[in-house]
């Protein structure tokens, strides 16, 4: 009697075992559909998962996963985690390597450069090495880093001032240096500036925007993300998109923003709002992601004076993506969620208040300016002279302001923070 329960138990468990096994099945199928989908449409170059984790990361986790538990978490919650990636897949180098460190039986380097990425992720990486941003750290020549290195600094770290160190560097980028003994220089690191040039001679840093251990969509595609860099007085942009209606929509509607989803299309996975992400580097119902944030855009508003992005190479006989195009790559995001009447619209507002500001402010500015340096009224001096900072500021700061207000739906910018 007993005997025939357990049996009949038996059988039931393998029934239910093997529906289990069929629902796993299908689930699975539809997984691997997605992904085989995305694979198509969006030309990712993300490598196969690998079915074990390596011995050397084995090794890594046995002393890290007690030793550095937060971020031995944060990793168990990634992709890279599921995939197999782990600790040693990134920070592994060559001994040879100038910044390798010897480090138990390892040689480990703590910066994991692009290069490094490229090795799984070679689209994201070669569209970065294009954008403005792998060039972020080429401001040493300007005039706002007289500001840093004189005007508010000394050099008295290391031979380098502290307010460029804490301030500049931290979004545009450092030089890394390794000290003698293999160790990062404290004056270039901790940086995850947005064109960091790495010890390998390799651009930026993926981290400025994919957090570690984590390396999260989620936090990838939310605008917090650029607003440590994109914010303040000469480049508003979060404040900017905050105020707009997409930000007020994104922030009211953050549950329906769908942000976990892998595959994340305006108009098909989500429409309360388009993000900074949304606009400038995901991906359309006609277009991959991008990796370049210039690729949808048509003016350049950082200068004094502004042209079309495409306008000083263009001169120089360089054949790169015409303005137009860019423009008509922006469009197609607009077109998830509005018609053409009112992106049409929106873009002749826009090109009207840049064409104001550079014919009646920037350009006579700066003549004037050029005048002045001519007749020898004020000197090749930068900041020596009260009208340089007034121009400095009219350009800068309102100008930029002003700008970027109407590029991105910010009347408050336009207007008060900017124009007047
Ligand atoms: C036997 C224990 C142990 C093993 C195995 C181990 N670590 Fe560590 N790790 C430590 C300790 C302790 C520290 C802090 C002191 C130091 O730098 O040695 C550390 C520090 C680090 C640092 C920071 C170094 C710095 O200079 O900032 C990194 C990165 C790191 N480990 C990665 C790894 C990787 C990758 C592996 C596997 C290839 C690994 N660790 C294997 C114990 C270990
Ligand atoms: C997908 C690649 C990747 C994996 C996997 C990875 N790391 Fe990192 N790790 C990074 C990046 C990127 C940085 C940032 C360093 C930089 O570029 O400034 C970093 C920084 C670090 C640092 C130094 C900064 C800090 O916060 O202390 C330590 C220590 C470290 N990782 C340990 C580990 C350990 C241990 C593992 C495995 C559990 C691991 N990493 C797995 C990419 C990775
Ligand atoms: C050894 C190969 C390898 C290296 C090195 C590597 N990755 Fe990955 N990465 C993967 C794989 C595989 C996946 C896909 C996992 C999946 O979809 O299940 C992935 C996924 C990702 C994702 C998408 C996460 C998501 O939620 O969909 C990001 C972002 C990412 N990696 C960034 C980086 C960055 C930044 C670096 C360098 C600091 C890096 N990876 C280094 C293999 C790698
Ligand atoms: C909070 C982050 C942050 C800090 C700090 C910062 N910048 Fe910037 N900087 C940016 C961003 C973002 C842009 C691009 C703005 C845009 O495109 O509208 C930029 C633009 C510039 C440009 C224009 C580049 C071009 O191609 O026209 C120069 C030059 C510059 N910064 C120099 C500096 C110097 C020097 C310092 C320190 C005195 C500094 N920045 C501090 C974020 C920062
Ligand atoms: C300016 C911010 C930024 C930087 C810098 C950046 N990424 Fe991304 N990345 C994103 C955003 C946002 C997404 C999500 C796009 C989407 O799914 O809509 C993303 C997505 C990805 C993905 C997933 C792609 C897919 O098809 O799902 C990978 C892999 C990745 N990035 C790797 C990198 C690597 C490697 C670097 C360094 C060269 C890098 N990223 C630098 C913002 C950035
Ligand atoms: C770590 C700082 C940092 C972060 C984070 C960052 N940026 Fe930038 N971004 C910069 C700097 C610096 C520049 C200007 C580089 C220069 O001109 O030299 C810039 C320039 C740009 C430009 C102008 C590109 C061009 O070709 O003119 C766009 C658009 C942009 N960023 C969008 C974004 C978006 C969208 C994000 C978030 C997904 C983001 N950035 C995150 C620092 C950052
Ligand atoms: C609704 C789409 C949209 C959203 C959302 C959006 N942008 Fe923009 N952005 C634009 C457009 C359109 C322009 C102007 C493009 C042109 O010149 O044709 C622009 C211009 C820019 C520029 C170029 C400025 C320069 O100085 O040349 C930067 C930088 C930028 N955006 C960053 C951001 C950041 C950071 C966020 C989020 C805080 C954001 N954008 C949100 C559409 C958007
Ligand atoms: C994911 C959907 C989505 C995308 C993509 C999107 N928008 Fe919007 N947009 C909205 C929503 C929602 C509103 C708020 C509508 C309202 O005011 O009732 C809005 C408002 C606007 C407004 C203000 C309209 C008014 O009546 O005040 C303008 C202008 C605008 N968007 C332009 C653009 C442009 C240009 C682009 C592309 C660069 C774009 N949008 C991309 C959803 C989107």
């Amino acid at each position: 009697m007993l005997n025939c329960i357990f049996h009949h138990c038996k059988t039931h468990f393998f029934i239910i075992v093997n529906i289990f096994r069929l629902i796993l099945f299908f689930i699975f199928i539809s997984f691997y559909s997605k992904t085989f989908a995305n694979d198509i449409n969006f030309n990712s170059t993300i490598q196969k998962p690998k079915s074990y984790l390596s011995k050397e990361s084995a090794a890594c986790i046995s002393c890290h996963k007690e030793r550095s538990s937060g971020l031995y978490q944060q990793w168990g919650r990634s992709k890279h985690f599921g995939a197999n990636v782990g600790c040693y897949e990134c920070h592994g180098t060559d001994s040879k390597a100038i910044d390798a460190i010897r480090h138990k039986d390892f040689f480990i380097s703590v910066i994991v450069s692009p290069k490094k990425c490229s090795e799984c992720h070679s689209t994201e990486v070669e569209q970065f090495n294009k954008s403005h941003h792998a060039k972020g750290v080429e401001i040493l020549g300007s005039l706002d880093n007289v500001l840093a290195e004189v005007i508010e600094g000394h050099s008295t770290f290391n031979g380098q001032s502290p307010v460029a160190v804490s301030g500049c560097w931290q979004c545009h980028g450092s030089v890394i240096k390794v000290l003698p003994n293999g160790t990062l220089d404290p004056t270039t690191w901790p940086n995850t500036g947005i064109g960091r040039i790495n010890p390998d001679g390799s651009r930026g840093a993926c981290t400025a925007c994919h957090q570690r251990h984590e390396f999260s969509l989620v936090q990838a595609r939310h605008p917090e993300t650029c607003g440590k860099c994109h914010l303040g007085p000469d480049h508003p942009q979060k404040e900017i998109y905050d105020e707009s209606k997409h930000g007020i929509n994104f922030y009211s509607q953050l549950n329906r923003m769908n942000l976990e989803s892998s595959k994340w299309v305006a108009g098909e996975d989500y429409d309360a709002a388009p993000t900074c992400a949304t606009c400038h580097m995901s991906a359309t119902k006609e277009l991959p992601i991008t990796h370049d944030v210039g690729d949808r855009i048509s003016w350049t508003l950082r200068p004094a004076i502004s042209e079309k992005i495409d306008a000083k190479l263009s001169i120089m006989g360089e054949k790169v993506k015409s303005w137009i195009e860019r423009r008509n790559e922006m469009k197609t995001v607009c077109k998830a969620c509005h018609e053409d009447n009112i992106i049409g619209g929106f873009y002749e507002q826009f090109d009207n208040l840049v064409s104001l500001y550079n014919e009646k402010f920037a350009k006579p500015g700066n003549e004037l300016m050029v005048a002045l340096t001519k007749n020898e009224l004020i000197t090749n001096v930068p900041f020596d002279h009260k009208i340089k900072f007034i121009w400095f500021e009219l350009w800068h700061h309102q100008g930029r302001r002003a700008r970027h207000g109407a590029s991105m739906q910010a009347p408050d910018y336009t207007q008060w923070h900017g124009y007047v």
